[in-house]
């Protein structure tokens, strides 16, 4: 077998190339009294599926939520939780029992707090839910599929070019194994998105020449150290103080272009029905300016190039006051499309019109129907490539280079440490003025 990243040639990068390479091997994986996958081919809407909540913050309690709204397809229980902190934990397990009371049963010796939590969480579950920080992503969803387990995973699935590779050659060990893999690139369910770009794709505003994708607005949440210092009455490790800021380490979040902004690029990956073959950017600071900040941008320009030269520009800003929009726009020989208004100007115009549900709900509905019906269902590949559509851009902007697809996924730089722990050290770490070593294009490599 190929491994995934040999196929990933640039004239190689169509999304078809993928959907084509169906599965039909079947390996069951029951462990603790859970349903083998294969048992999923013949399932009844009866068999119960347990589910385990790995990392429970905001979108994993909202993703552990949709799946046990699932129950009108079958009977869910979410069995066990695992976060590297008690107090998330505990939290995001009250919240979901007062919300779904006979749907959660996860006592003391199913919680699982720590670094390798996720193993043993994973043990107890048909499906698991991967919502940490996305550089813990790879290793963890690795261990599911190992474990013959049913994924969700949230986006972005990796922070570094590594990380994309190992969540690719796992991709193909679930396709083997007949698992069912979502991933949270909830535009993917949204109606008005699908009917959207098969419009585009049938050829309503003719051969598409570019596209422009946006996520610009303001900085996310932030945990200061010396708030969280005075929360918990200490100093933090280093490692603690930078998992609870994680947002602001490319290490565990990707930086914001891969963190947020993968949802507008792999909008345009879609509509192309490709991945990019190289990029151009720039990037840099120039409001953010604190320790707490961490290591990130707080801008990305870039454009994407695609095999038959069409350029997707794109950009990405947190900087509060300034012109904002969260959009995906398409540009064709006959008119144009603003995807996310699910609207389409020129020759042919269109305006959806229909309704539809939360997409957050409809890919768990998606998912789960997948896995009682046994039908085809692994997203994890466009998963991987569009992160790495951001990874891309990421490291076009950090070394202000050209960059090639092909040289970025074989990237040898690894920023997730093998090692982790509280007292392990963090792969970044302040200078003696508290503020973290930042790229800068023309001196920083990425390859
Ligand atoms: N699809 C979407 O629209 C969407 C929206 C929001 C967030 N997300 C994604 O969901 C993921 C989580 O984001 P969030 O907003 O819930 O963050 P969060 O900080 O609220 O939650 C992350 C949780 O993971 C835990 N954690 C960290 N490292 C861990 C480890 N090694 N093992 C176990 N638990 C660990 C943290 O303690 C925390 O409870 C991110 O990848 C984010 O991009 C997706």
């Amino acid at each position: 077998m190929n491994h995934p990243s040999d196929i990933l040639t640039a004239d190689a990068l169509s999304r078809r190339h993928f959907l084509k390479k169906g599965s039909t091997a079947m390996v069951g994986g029951a462990l603790l009294g859970t349903l083998a996958a294969e048992r999923f081919a013949h399932a009844a809407s009866t068999d119960e599926l347990k589910i385990a909540l790995i990392g429970c913050g905001g979108r994993g309690s909202g993703a552990a939520e949709q799946a046990l709204n699932t129950s009108n397809l079958g009977p869910v229980k979410l069995v066990a939780a695992a976060d590297v902190h008690e107090d998330r934990l505990k939290g995001a397990l009250n919240n979901l029992k007062a919300k779904h009371a006979g749907r959660v049963d996860v006592p003391e010796d199913r919680q699982f707090v720590g670094f390798d939590g996720y193993e043993k969480a994973i043990a107890c579950a048909d499906v698991v839910i991967l919502a940490t920080p996305p550089g813990f992503r790879p290793a963890m969803f690795e261990a599911a599929v190992k474990a013959g387990k049913h994924v969700f995973m949230e986006k972005p699935v990796a922070s570094d070019a590594a990380g994309v590779r190992q969540v690719l050659a796992a991709a193909e060990e679930a396709k083997k194994k007949n698992l069912k893999v979502g991933v949270g690139l909830q535009r993917h369910h949204s109606n008005g998105y699908i009917e959207t770009v098969k419009r585009i794709q049938d050829g309503q505003i003719g051969d598409v020449t570019s596209a422009r994708a946006f996520w610009n607005g303001s900085r996310p949440w932030q945990k200061k150290r010396s708030a969280l210092e005075q929360q918990y009455g200490r100093k933090l490790t280093e490692m603690e103080y930078q998992l609870r800021n994680w947002y602001y380490f490319t290490w565990l979040c990707g930086d914001h272009i891969a963190e947020q902004h993968i949802h507008n690029l792999d909008v345009i990956n879609w509509v192309k029905n490709a991945y990019p073959v190289k990029a151009r950017a720039m990037g840099g600071r120039e409001i953010t300016n604190s320790p707490d900040d961490g290591e990130i941008y707080d801008h990305f320009a870039c454009q994407f190039e695609y095999a038959d030269g069409s350029i997707m520009f794109s950009e990405c800003r947190q900087q509060p006051g300034c012109w904002s929009s969260v959009s995906e726009h398409v540009v064709g020989t006959k008119g144009r499309a603003n995807v996310g208004r699910h609207e389409i100007t020129g020759a042919d115009a269109w305006r959806y019109k229909g309704g539809g549900k939360d997409a957050y709900q409809q890919e768990h509905d998606a998912l789960f129907a997948a896995i009682r019906d046994n039908k085809d269902f692994n997203e994890a590949v466009n998963g991987a490539m569009s992160t790495m559509t951001a990874i891309l851009g990421r490291m076009a902007a950090y070394s202000g280079k050209e960059i090639e697809w092909q040289a970025a996924l074989n990237s040898k730089i690894e920023l997730v440490p093998k090692e982790l722990g509280w007292d392990k050290p963090a792969p970044v770490s302040p200078g003696a003025d508290g503020y973290y070593p930042r790229a800068i294009p023309g001196r920083t490599a990425v390859l």
